[in-house]
């Protein structure tokens, strides 16, 4: 049976307060990760046809978020959810098999629990699956209504249209549904506004097809955390604490140590190698990948990085970096757009390094600046030298060739080449390039005067004593 998605996630998200009024909730990330993009990935491996992502409030966002994996639609005017389902007409509606709706705002969804709702649908030969959970505090979810005598299904209550003994029942709908294709399309035409909402509720389907003796079935989530929603920023924070321990307990479980995993934040598409180690207060997003026994951090944060083996990463900042193998990075470096440092390196504290290129055995130890720059074999740059790159309006390129020694204190006014073999001497200014086994050297020659220290503390004093 082919298999589709709806993915709604045209909601405004009101709660979460913000002064971005284009800032829809589901693109609030947890771990780096936008909340509807958690949902795409638990429905990812069902073994889908076609994904459709309704959007609408903030929808250009959600449609960059979401683009890559799925179809999108708009709904303009929020008319409820069944009005939602509606807008994807145009791409499902003639489609046979069966079709998963989902919410875009709860990121715990695994899909395991997808994966048997679809089961349980196809195997019963249900019309509609509604994954039901039951809860001691039901307030605001639509009820579960079922014949007392056979327990069949026969309706989804809205909590704002229950009366009295509706409201008093446990089991809820979790907004999650697999329906027969055709099936949605052709009860989504009969629905109406006519309910405490004045909102087309797709939840009406039910009793619609239940009227007409179409077969309903509902399954019994075992865990109901798995449908949390995020409605505010407490609940976002509480996902993310939810998710943080799955992440990890992967990665601890396939090899990797933390030594503090309640103060490691790593995302769900970070790869990392076995035996590598994690000190505490990191944070790894993006689409980083890190290799095998390393030791990172403590409190060092990677985004969209690649980092080979057996490297050390301390206290550092590495942005869009790649980094080879056995290298000593930090404390206390920044690297960040396209950066590439290859193995055997020593990028140490307080040294930034942007769209720089450095080849294997480099040594680059403290307090310097390369930007715009490529860096040879073996050559090493000594404390406090700067790429001059920017002249205000302009950044202008650096190269520095292989066993090159860069004097401490060299400012190197780019473009600038040195050529292989090549050295600047210390508090060096450089203006020309550099040619093969030459020293370039800026400063003026030293001067010492005999009696100097004397004769300026005097002067020093008797201006003192006028004031
Ligand atoms: C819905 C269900 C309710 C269920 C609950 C579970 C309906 C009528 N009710 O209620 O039975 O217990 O979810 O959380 O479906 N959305 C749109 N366009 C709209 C309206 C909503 O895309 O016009 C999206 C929202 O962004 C959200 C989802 O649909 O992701 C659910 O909408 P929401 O308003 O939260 O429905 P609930 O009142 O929670
Ligand atoms: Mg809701």
């Amino acid at each position: 049976m082919d298999r589709y998605a709806i993915v709604m996630a045209a909601g405004k998200g009101s709660r979460m307060k913000s002064i971005d009024e284009d800032h829809s909730k589901v693109s609030y990330p947890i771990l780096g990760r936008p909340l509807v993009k958690y949902v795409i990935e638990a429905i990812k491996p069902l073994g889908l046809k076609q994904i459709v992502t309704i959007v609408g409030f903030g929808g250009d966002v959600t449609k960059r978020i979401v683009e890559a994996d799925s179809d999108v639609v708009w709904q303009k005017e929020l008319y409820g959810t069944g009005h939602a389902v509606m807008q994807t007409k145009p791409l499902l509606e003639n489609k046979k098999g069966a079709t998963i709706v989902l919410c875009g705002d709860t990121p715990l969804i695994t899909s395991e629990t997808l994966g048997k709702l679809f089961k349980k649908f196809e195997k019963d030969g249900d019309l509609a699956t509604i994954l039901t959970s039951v809860m001691e505090n039901p307030a605001g979810y639509g009820r579960i209504v079922r014949e007392e005598k056979t327990n069949r299904v026969l309706a989804i209550k809205e909590d704002k249209d229950c009366d009295a003994s509706e409201r008093s029942i446990e089991e809820v709908n979790t907004g999650i549904y697999v329906f027969d294709n055709e099936t949605l399309f052709h009860y989504l035409g009969q629905l109406t506004p006519d309910n405490a909402q004045h909102e087309y509720y797709l939840t009406d389907v039910i009793s619609l097809m239940v009227k007409d003796k179409k077969q309903v079935g509902a399954y019994i989530l075992e865990d109901a955390q798995e449908v949390f929603g995020i409605n505010d920023r407490i609940q976002l924070a509480y996902a993310a604490k939810v998710i943080r321990k799955r992440v990890n307990k992967k990665l601890m479980l396939s090899g990797v140590s933390m030594e503090d995993p309640e103060t490691t934040y790593i995302s769900p598409d970070v790869e990392i190698g076995q035996d590598t180690i994690i000190l505490p207060m990191t944070t790894i997003l993006g689409k980083s990948k890190i290799g095998k026994a390393n030791f990172i951090g403590p409190n060092t944060y990677i985004e969209n990085s690649t980092i080979g083996d057996y490297n050390n990463v301390m206290s550092s900042y590495l942005f869009e970096t790649t980094v080879g193998s056995h290298n000593e990075i930090g404390p206390f470096t920044k690297t960040r757009t396209n950066t590439t440092i290859g193995d055997h390196c020593r990028v140490g504290n307080f040294v930034e390094l942007k769209n720089a290129h450095f080849e294997n055995s480099v040594k680059c130890a403290h307090l310097t600046y390369i930007g715009d720059s490529d860096v040879g074999e073996k050559t090493n740059i000594g404390c406090m030298s700067v790429t001059a790159n920017y002249d205000g309006v302009n950044k202008s390129h650096t190269n520095i060739g292989k066993n090159c020694f860069v004097g401490s204190g060299t400012i190197l006014v780019s473009p600038i080449n040195m050529e292989d073999q090549s050295f600047t001497a210390a508090g060096s200014v450089i203006t020309k390039d550099v040619k093969f086994d030459e020293l370039a050297i800026t400063r003026p020659e030293q001067r010492n005067i005999e009696g100097g220290y004397t004769m300026v503390r005097n002067k020093a004093l008797a201006r003192k004593e006028k004031k």
